[in-house]
C-alpha cells in the first residue's frame, strides 16, 4: 500500500476518537471515523423505520443508501443524500443500534467500498473496530488502543453528562456493546496480530499520541 495509513482499533470508550484526531492533526492527514458510518447506518433504520432483521427489507434499503463523508478542513463531516446527519448519530440509542446492525455481514459489505475509496486518495487514520484486522490489513501502522471498562464507561459518563443517563447503565451498555462487537462472527473486534497494543487505562490522551508517534518513526 502507497499511501500512509494509520489504523486504530479498540472497544468504545478507550480514547480512539480524540487521539485519531490529534494523530491526525500532528501527521498532517485526514482523520476518519468509521463507526460514524455504522452509526449513519443505524440512523436511517430507525429515521425509516426499516425491519433490519429481514434481509428482503434490508438488501434494498443497503442498496438504495447513499452515505458519505463531506470534507470539512480534515475532517470528514458524516452525510445521507446529501444531507449532513452527524449531529444525530451520537445518541444512546443509536449507539446501541449500530452495535447491533454492525454484526450483520451485509452492512459491513455495503460499508467496505466508501471505507478503501478514501484510503485510495488520501494518507490517513482511520478508526474503527477492525481496520487492521479486515478492512486494511496491510497498513503499515496499526494500533488497537484499550482502557479498563470501568475508566471507559467513567468517561463516556462524563461526556454525556447533559443526557442524564446514569453511570450503571453506561457501563451495563459498555459491557454489553464490548462482548456484542468482539464477538459477532464477522469482523469482530480484536487486536490484528501486527497491531501495537496500548493500555490508555492509566495515560492521558497527550501521552497515548506521544507513544504512537513515537512507534511510528521507528516502524
Ligand atoms: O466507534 P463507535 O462507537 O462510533 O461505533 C459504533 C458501532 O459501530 C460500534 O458499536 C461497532 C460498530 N463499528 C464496527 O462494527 N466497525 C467499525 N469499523 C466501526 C464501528
Amino acid at each position: 500500500m502507497d499511501r500512509r495509513i494509520i489504523t486504530i482499533d479498540g472497544p468504545a470508550g478507550a480514547g480512539k476518537t480524540t487521539v485519531s484526531k490529534a494523530l491526525a492533526r500532528e501527521l498532517g492527514c485526514v482523520y476518519v471515523d468509521t463507526g460514524a458510518l455504522y452509526r449513519g447506518v443505524a440512523f436511517e433504520i430507525q429515521r425509516r423505520q426499516i425491519n433490519w432483521k429481514d434481509s428482503s427489507r434490508l438488501e434494498p434499503f443497503l442498496d438504495c443508501l447513499d452515505l458519505d463523508f463531506v470534507m470539512e478542513g480534515r475532517e470528514p463531516v458524516l452525510t445521507s443524500s446529501g444531507r449532513d446527519i452527524s449531529a444525530y448519530i451520537r445518541t444512546h440509542d443509536i449507539s446501541m443500534l449500530a452495535s447491533a446492525t454492525s454484526a450483520v455481514p451485509q452492512v459491513r459489505k455495503a460499508l467496505l467500498g466508501i471505507q478503501k475509496s478514501i484510503a485510495g486518495e488520501r494518507d490517513a487514520v482511520f478508526e474503527g473496530r477492525d481496520m487492521g484486522t479486515a478492512v486494511f490489513p496491510d497498513a503499515p501502522y496499526k494500533f488497537f488502543l484499550t482502557a479498563d471498562v470501568n475508566v471507559r464507561a467513567r468517561r463516556r459518563f462524563e461526556e454525556s453528562s447533559a443526557s442524564g443517563i446514569p453511570f450503571e447503565k453506561i457501563l451495563k451498555d459498555m459491557v454489553k456493546r464490548d462482548a456484542d462487537d468482539t464477538q459477532r462472527t464477522v469482523s469482530p473486534l480484536k487486536q490484528a496480530p501486527d497491531a501495537i497494543l496500548i493500555d490508555a487505562t492509566a495515560l492521558d490522551i497527550s501521552q497515548v499520541v506521544e507513544k504512537m508517534k513515537s512507534m511510528i518513526k521507528v516502524l
